[in-house]
């Protein structure tokens, strides 16, 4: 099986993009899919999430991996990869990667640096998932510059707004510009409460809008307090809470994810 890679973007802040990316990747792991995670977030949340809780003291993190690829100089793609006890790798972040904005900004070829860089990777690996920081900035382009098909989740505690529209634009001119073969794999709606008839609007009004012209995902994640803590535990859902609704929507989303790839 030829490796895909998946960004998760999108600009507007806490939406879900972390636990998406965490918990799709156990999910896929889950079902023997290699996975190879990549915190591309300067807050390193994933990197947290995943139980390495002070990430500013890793020595190897990917602004090491893209410095070298903007520098020409010689480097292993592979170091500084985490193994996860959950059945998945991770390349982390911090700080640093705030660090290598301006370096990139002036760098040849400066939204191909992650792309680059995740090359030689994918024969190791049927999923590389890039979690995106909640810009539209030179990284999550470089993200999407790398990605196969980006992954949209959206808050069902707010209404879509204009960010959508940006964000879709942003795929259609990397797409024009860098990386033809970009597609949105699908859009998720997150933080879903039944109760809330906001959240029921919500994704009604994101299937009747975008549903189509892309793919909205049949899985739909529900707002769970298991979620929050399982990230505070530095574990994914599936070993938290296995049983519970959000581990079952993320492995259905893996399937839905899975039988395209
Ligand atoms: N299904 C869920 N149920 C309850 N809380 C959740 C759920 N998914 C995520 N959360 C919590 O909501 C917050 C935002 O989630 P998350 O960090 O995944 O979003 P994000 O889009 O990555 O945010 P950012 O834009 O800051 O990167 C976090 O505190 C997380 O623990
Ligand atoms: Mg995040």
């Amino acid at each position: 099986m030829p490796c895909r890679t998946i960004a998760i973007a999108n600009q507007k802040g806490g939406t879900g993009k972390t636990s998406t990316a965490l918990s799709l990747g156990v999910a896929l792991a889950r079902r023997g899919r290699r996975v190879l995670l990549v915190d591309a977030d300067p807050q390193g949340d994933l990197t947290k999430s995943l139980g390495w809780a002070d990430p500013d003291s890793l020595e190897t993190t990917i602004a090491d991996h893209m410095a070298a690829v903007i520098g020409g100089s010689d480097d292993d793609p592979r170091a500084g990869v985490l193994g996860h006890r959950e059945g998945v790798d991770l390349m982390p972040a911090n700080i640093e990667l705030a660090n290598i904005e301006l370096p990139l900004l002036m760098a040849m070829s400066r939204e191909r640096v992650l792309a680059t860089w995740a090359e030689p990777l994918k024969r190791g690996y049927d999923y590389i998932i890039f979690d995106c920081a909640p810009t539209l900035g030179i990284v999550p382009v470089n993200a999407l510059a790398a990605a196969d098909g980006v992954i949209v989740p959206v808050s069902a505690e707010y209404l879509p707004a204009s960010g959508m529209a940006g964000l879709l634009r942003t795929v259609a001119r990397v797409r024009r510009g860098i990386n033809p073969g970009l597609s949105v794999e699908g859009i998720l709606v997150t933080l879903y409460d039944a109760r809330n008839n906001l959240a029921r609007e919500v994704e009604r009004t994101v299937r009747g809008i975008y549903g189509g012209d892309y793919r909205v995902f049949d899985a739909v994640v529900p707002r769970a307090v298991s979620a929050a803590e399982s990230a505070a535990a530095g574990e994914s859902v599936f070993s938290y809470d296995g049983r519970g609704k959000v581990a079952a929507a993320y492995a259905r989303l893996a399937e839905e994810v899975d039988r395209r790839g």
